[in-house]
């Protein structure tokens, strides 16, 4: 796609991955894009650059614009590849002695991926960068979502260059929130939640300091999917409700299954915790993507996770998913297990040891049954169901 302006000489010079499903781990059904900027100042400046495959339609795009060798600058806001896979062809095209600017830890990242001796500028936070009519500043972000996390702010134009914050897994022609609406939201909740969710509390704190500092912000630029121009407190505020994960009276139920029996629970489980006033759903691990899964369990109240136990262990998605899950650390989340045995049946005490290790505040020693649920064994589903939805806030 063409460089698209975003405000007076500063274009969108990025790429759009329309093919891309999964993104390490991440299911992206809409694909992504890889958003790199050029302004177009007295100092030329590029912000980002784009994963290694799509190097030559940043530099395409570039040319329509300028002829790359007259790029003064670079600013490498995140080392992450798919922002830097790029760097290698582009300093080759811009000139290898160019003045390329990054975060302390930037710098020693993008050394270590890199075996090369570009001019590096380290930056610290506050520091600012004159490119003759605007003044950019950079500011720190560090684990957000990596220790070179930086965000770079055009005072002028007030637009923040967010790296990965803000972002949305979206390809799309639309290059604005105004042009898609409301559909961006789940994408960028998606997001939140399998990128930045283990980092809420500094996501709190970020957007306190900047509140404090007083930025005035008309437009946020991530490195993923559209641009925040018509309202960006939208996905501030956004950010900061995530952030804050209170829970809500929803409950997810997480399960596999082997011979349907485990499966029955959780759609007992479900059903109960309905009639109780609970928005819950089922959610089969072979049915639904973990990164998905991960989104519901955002704002649940409960995280109700069900396993048959095979070869005295966990079924292998309910392992994969409770790996990924303790990665990102939700917080102030009720938690239960339940699942169906043949013999030894160790599946729910180790479901309960793993919730209780990532603090969940596991209610209930959980329920499991042998073979086949009966009646009694599914009364005692519908018990667990009342005791979870009785501790959920109304
Ligand atoms: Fe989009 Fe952390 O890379």
């Amino acid at each position: 796609m063409k460089p698209v302006e975003l405000a007076k000489d500063i274009y969108w010079v990025g790429a759009i991955d329309w093919n891309i499903r999964d993104f390490h781990g991440y299911s992206v059904y809409k694909g992504s894009t890889y958003n790199a900027y050029l302004i177009m100042d007295e100092k030329i400046t590029l912000i980002d650059t784009v994963k290694r495959p799509f190097a030559d339609e940043l530099i395409d795009n570039i040319s329509t614009l300028v002829d790359p060798r007259k790029i003064d600058y670079v600013i490498s806001n995140h080392t992450e590849m798919d922002h830097s896979g790029g760097l290698p062809r582009v300093m080759h095209r811009v000139g290898e002695d160019k003045p390329l600017y990054c975060s302390q830890m930037g710098y020693k990242n993008l050394s270590k991926h890199f075996s090369q001796k570009w001019n590096y500028q380290p930056v610290e936070s506050g520091g600012e960068l004159n490119l003759g009519k605007r003044t950019l500043t950079f500011l720190e972000t560090r684990m957000l979502h990596w220790p070179d996390s930086m965000f770079t702010y055009a005072k002028e134009d007030k637009i923040l260059f967010s790296s990965d914050a803000f972002g949305q897994h979206y390809a799309g022609l639309e290059r604005f929130d105004d042009e898609v609406g409301e559909a961006i939201m789940p994408h960028a909740r998606k997001y939140f939640a399998n990128i930045l969710l283990l980092y809420a509390p500094l996501v709190l704190k970020l957007v306190e300091e900047v509140t404090k500092m007083g930025l005035s912000i008309e437009m946020i630029c991530p490195d993923h999917g559209i641009m925040w121009r018509r309202d960006p407190s939208r996905i501030i505020n956004a950010y900061v409700q995530w952030s804050k994960q209170a829970p809500q009276r929803k409950a997810v139920v997480v399960y596999d299954t082997m011979w349907h029996s485990t499966e029955t629970m959780a759609q007992t489980i479900v059903e109960a915790l309905g009639a109780r006033g609970v928005d819950a759903r089922p959610y089969h691990l072979r049915a639904n993507h973990r990164s998905d899964v991960i989104t519901e369990v955002l704002d649940a109240g409960a995280v109700v996770v069900g396993s048959p136990t095979l070869n005295n262990g966990l079924f292998p998605t309910v392992s994969d998913f409770l790996t990924y899950m303790k990665g990102l650390k939700p917080q102030n989340k009720i938690g239960a297990a339940f699942g169906s045995y043949g013999w030894s049946g160790e599946a729910v005490k180790l479901l309960s040891a793993e919730l209780k290790t990532m603090k969940f505040d596991v209610i209930d020693p959980g329920v499991r049954l042998q073979y086949v649920p009966d009646e009694e064994g599914l009364e005692a589903c519908r018990n667990l169901a009342e005791k979870i939805a009785r501790a959920l806030p109304e």
